[in-house]
């Protein structure tokens, strides 16, 4: 690791900023109770206070259900506190600014696979919060204030379920390669400004989950009704290079 920069890390305790701490163990990773991102006086304070380089966004709502069921909480959260951080962010003279974005701004139709160019379309209000907070970053963007838009899709270990499909695909990664993803594009000094982080091939949950416990069972779409899931969830990347999955055996633990 070539980073010599200070690095603030927005994670709370959530499942990608723990395989941050991991990859990145010296940068600044305030909790809620640190750094409350909704909180714009706190933000200040804090960034004012630790003078960061280099600010890695990862706090959010990141569940669909809970977007729905609450969408002040959701928007104000995902929309209007990123709007903030990155204000603050360029104010106190942060040079890069990596945002974590998900998958789930595209509308996931079957057998389509999307690149850092294809076009959005939410079909959820998670999705719809998150591509907002996108397009405000990407707005910030300039010569010395760098914004990154790093798009994934990944999961933590162990496996948490008894069976994986056959029938679906995807191209998801275990969570610390996409933390070790950031520090890599970090490293690189690359002016893309949206990266897909994701695998180098579209493999099945099945194969996926083997990876992680030998013995899991098979199952398929067929065996399972409610609700209509996407049979295919890869990603492609023009910009970046892409990861081969089977590396990534770390434990997330
Ligand atoms: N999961 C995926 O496959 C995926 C894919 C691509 C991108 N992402 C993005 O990656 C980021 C992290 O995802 P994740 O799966 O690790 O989510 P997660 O486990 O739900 O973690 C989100 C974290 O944000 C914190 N947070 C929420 N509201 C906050 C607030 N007001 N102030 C401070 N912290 C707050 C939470 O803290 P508390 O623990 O205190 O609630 C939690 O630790 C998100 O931006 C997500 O959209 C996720």
């Amino acid at each position: 690791m070539t980073i010599k920069n200070t690095i603030l890390i927005t994670w709370g305790t959530g499942r990608l900023g723990k395989a941050f701490k991991k990859i990145l163990p010296n940068a600044l990773y305030p909790s809620r109770n640190d750094m409350d991102i909704t909180n714009t006086h706190v933000v200040e304070s804090y960034i004012k206070l630790h003078k960061p380089d280099i600010v890695i966004h990862l706090a959010a709502l990141a569940s669909i259900p809970k977007c729905e069921e609450n969408k002040t909480l959701a928007w104000n959260t995902n929309v209007l506190a990123t709007r903030n951080l990155v204000k603050i962010s360029k104010k106190y003279w942060v040079k890069k600014f990596i945002y974590l974005q998900s998958a789930c701004i595209f509308s996931w139709e079957d057998d389509f696979m999307y690149d850092e160019d294809s076009i959005p379309a939410p079909k959820h209000y998670y999705g719809l919060t998150k591509l907002v907070a996108e397009e405000i970053i990407k707005s910030y963007n300039s010569d010395i204030f760098q914004t990154i838009i790093a798009r994934t899709n990944f999961t933590t270990m162990p496996w948490e379920y008894p069976k994986a499909f056959t029938d679906r695909y995807w191209t998801y990664l275990f969570a610390q390669w996409v933390a070790k993803g950031i520090e890599e594009i970090i490293d690189s000094n690359t002016t893309f400004p949206i990266i897909h982080i994701c695998g180098e091939r579209e493999i099945s949950m099945y194969e996926y989950a083997q990876l992680w416990w030998s013995d899991i069972k098979p199952m398929t779409l067929a065996d399972y009704d409610w609700p209509a899931l996407t049979r295919n969830m890869s990603l492609l990347t023009k910009y970046w290079h892409t990861y081969k999955i089977e590396d990534s055996n770390y434990n997330d633990n």
